[in-house]
This record gives C-alpha cells, structure tokens and sequence, in this order.
C-alpha cells in the first residue's frame, strides 16, 4: 500500500518533469501586460514587465504584487478620457523594484482641465497615481495629470527618485479656463505617512511640490519644483503629528512660496515639529520666501491655537531665497502661544522683497530682516 503510494508519487513527478507542466506555476516567472486584462496572471510572477497600451477610459489600472517583485515600464501607458473620480494607476506591495525606464503615464490632463482642479467644474480624476508600495519607485515620468499626481502611503521604506512631473502645459490658459491657468490642484505629491524619501526628482505643476500633510522621517532632497505653490507642510488638520522632515537641497523656481507651512485655523490636538531645511536654492518667489501660517485656509488671516509649531530650522548649507520685488521675505502668523520651542534659522538667507510681517512669536534667532 504504502511502497505503491510513493511510486505514483515518484511516477507523477517525473511524468510532470517530463512534460514539463508543474501543477502550480513557480513566481519566478516574467509577466507581461499590454492591456489590463493581462494583469491577473502577471501579478502572480515576481517580474513583470508592462509595454505601451491604452488603460479603458474609466478603469483604474491596478496592481498588487508578490513581495519582492521587479517591475520594468518599457513603454508610454495613456489612459482614455472620461470625467470620473479615478485612480487612474494604483500599486500596492512590500520590496517592490519599479524601473520606470523614463517612460510615461500620461493623465489626459487638457481633456479636463478648466482651471478649477479639484474645487469645481468637472469630477477630474485623482490622485492620478496612488503609490501604497516599500522598495523603490524610480525614473518614472508622470505628464498632464488632470489634477493631483501621487498620493504616497508606503507601508515600509520607500525611495521615490529621478521622476519627471510634468504639467507644464497647464500653466497656460485654454478655451475652458476662462483666462486662469487651465492646471489647477496638481500637487505633485500629497504625503500622509512616515519612512519616506524624495529624491532628485523634477516638478512642474500649478499646485504644492510637496504636501507633507502627516506623519515622520521623510526626505525630500535634490529636487527641482517650478512654476507651483513651494514645499509644504500641511495643510495640516486635527489630531495629527508632522514630525522629523528634512528637505534639503532643492531648487525652488518661481514658485508662490519656497517653503511654506500651513496650519487650519479651525484644527486642534496636532503638532509639527522638528522640520529641518538646509542647503536649498530658490529664485522668482512670488508672494513669500518663507510663509509660517496658521489661519489655513486664509493667508494671514485669524491664527488658531489647535496646533503646536515647534523647532522649526535652517541650518548650514545656508538655504538662498531670492523673492520678486513684490514679495515678503518671510511671513509668521502665529496663534497666541502656539509656536514655541527653537527656532534657529542661522542657515537662511532672503534677498529681495520687503522684510513682511512677523506676528505671534519672537523666538526666531540667527535670522535678520
Ligand atoms: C485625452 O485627451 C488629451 C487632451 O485632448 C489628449 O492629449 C490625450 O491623447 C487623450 N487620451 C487618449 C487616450 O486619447
Ligand atoms: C540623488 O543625487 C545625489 C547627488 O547626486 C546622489 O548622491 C544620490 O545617490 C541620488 N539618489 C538616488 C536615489 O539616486
Ligand atoms: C490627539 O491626537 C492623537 C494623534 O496625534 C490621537 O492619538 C489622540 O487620540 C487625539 N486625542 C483626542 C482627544 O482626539
Ligand atoms: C529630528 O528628525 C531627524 C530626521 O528624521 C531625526 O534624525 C532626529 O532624530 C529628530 N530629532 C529629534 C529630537 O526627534
Ligand atoms: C517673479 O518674477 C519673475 C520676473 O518678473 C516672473 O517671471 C515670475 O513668474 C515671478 N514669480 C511668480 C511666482 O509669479
């Protein structure tokens, strides 16, 4: 009984070797897509490679991958048009190698943009790329988003780099804007979550670079940010903590702001605290070099009291912001005992401008107007 049992045993993997047919495929195969009806078998492989396709106007191109897979971009994925809410692109997986190849995923964005993003006209898919992966993400082109472009919620580590955001065509007017930038909302990304690094990455929006909006330990570094609102914390609303951001050596190029940190009025029982800015670059600010407000979603308005704003500093490399004659070098609005703690903007040097004005704090040192 048992000795015959074992022989089939032995006669069927040997019959299955023979043939070449193993009962279960092995992960370690290569998957391919080149239409999102190839994604169900390609996601159980741990490389897949996608070529250049169209996604159905409507439909969220999504994967969810083995742990450890590689994924290589190795053509142009457009997406049809349609007023719906989106994603358009979702991934999701732990250890995940994306090579984007510098290839893109183009949005559609001039089918919907009419200058109101995401506050009116038509429902614009977004975020246009949802981003819930460990591992890295890297040389992937991202262009005419129909309005925001990542939202990251990495479950471990992740290295976003070399990226290419391009919205640029959004900075001018078209037949639906009436006159306003027809781009509108497209922050390049919106990042509630911890363990996160940004890297050498060029964005071009009409919208925050960066919104850091919650969370700790992220980077963002060697970046360039054009034509947008600056680099952000915030807007920040109750009960969070933002803490241990460190952005460093980015280049900041007509933008709104350089570096701006935004608190609602209306928010309480949150803290930010221990933001670290050293060795960046910006040129052609607009309205100011370094905005610290809490009366969001005012500017300057009333400060609330519901956020505590601690430790805020510029350190060495100093950080050069050149402002437009037009412009504050710097702006703080504090609510009445909400900023406290050590405030060293030793590293900061604002050229330009006029001085603006510094209200609900006097704890800034190592910085003149
Ligand atoms: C969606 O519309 C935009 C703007 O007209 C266009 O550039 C893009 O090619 C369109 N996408 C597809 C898949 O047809
Ligand atoms: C970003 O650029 C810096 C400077 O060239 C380099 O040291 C770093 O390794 C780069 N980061 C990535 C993830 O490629
Ligand atoms: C205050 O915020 C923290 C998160 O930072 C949360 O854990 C806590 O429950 C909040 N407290 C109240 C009273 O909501
Ligand atoms: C501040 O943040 C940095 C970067 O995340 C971290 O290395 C450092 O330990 C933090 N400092 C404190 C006092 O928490
Ligand atoms: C700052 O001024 C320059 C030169 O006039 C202009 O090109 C740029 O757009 C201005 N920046 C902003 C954010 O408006």
């Amino acid at each position: 009984m048992r000795s015959s049992f074992i022989s089939f045993v032995v006669l069927s993997a040997l019959y299955n070797l023979v043939q070449g047919a193993p009962s279960k495929r092995s992960s370690s195969c290569t998957g391919t897509i080149s239409s999102l009806s190839d994604v169900t078998d390609a996601v159980e492989c741990t490389t897949v490679n996608i070529n250049a396709f169209t996604v159905p106007a409507g439909e969220t191109f999504s994967l969810s991958l083995l742990e450890g897979t590689t994924v290589n971009l190795n053509g142009n994925v457009a997406f049809g048009n349609v007023s719906w809410a989106g994603p358009l692109f979702e991934i999701s997986g732990t250890s995940i190698t994306f090579n984007g190849n510098s290839n893109k995923f183009d949005g559609g964005g001039p089918f919907y943009w009419d200058g109101q993003g995401t506050n009116g006209g038509v429902t614009k898919p977004h975020p246009m790329m949802k981003i819930k992966i460990s591992g890295t993400w890297t040389n992937v082109h991202v262009v005419n988003s129909p309005a925001q472009v990542y939202s990251v919620g990495n479950p471990a580590a992740l290295t976003m780099s070399n990226l290419v955001i391009d919205n640029s065509q959004g900075n001018y007017p078209n037949s639906q804007s009436g006159g306003l930038p027809a781009g509108h909302n497209t922050d390049g990304f919106d990042a509630s979550t911890k363990n996160l690094v940004i890297e050498n990455s060029t964005i071009m929006n009409q919208d925050d670079c960066i919104a850091i909006n919650e969370g700790s330990n992220i980077v963002f570094s060697g970046n360039t940010c054009e034509g947008g609102h600056g680099i952000s914390i915030g807007s920040v609303t109750s009960n969070v903590v933002v803490s241990g951001i460190v952005i460093k050596g980015n280049t900041v190029i007509n933008e709104m702001q350089a570096f701006r940190i935004k608190t609602d009025a209306a928010a309480t029982n949150s803290t930010v605290t221990n933001i670290t800015y050293s060795g960046n670059t910006a040129t052609g600010i607009g309205s100011y070099g370094v905005l610290i407000d809490q009366s969001y979603p005012s500017t300057l308005g009333t400060p609330g009291n519901g956020v505590i704003i601690s430790d805020i500093t510029f350190e060495d490399p100093t950080t050069t912001i050149t402002v437009n004659s037009t412009a504050d070098k710097i702006a703080i609005n504090c609510g009445s005992g909400s900023c406290t703690g050590t405030w060293n903007w030793n590293g900061l040097l604002v050229n330009g401008g006029d001085s603006g004005p510094v209200d609900g704090f006097a704890g800034i040192s190592g910085y003149t107007q």
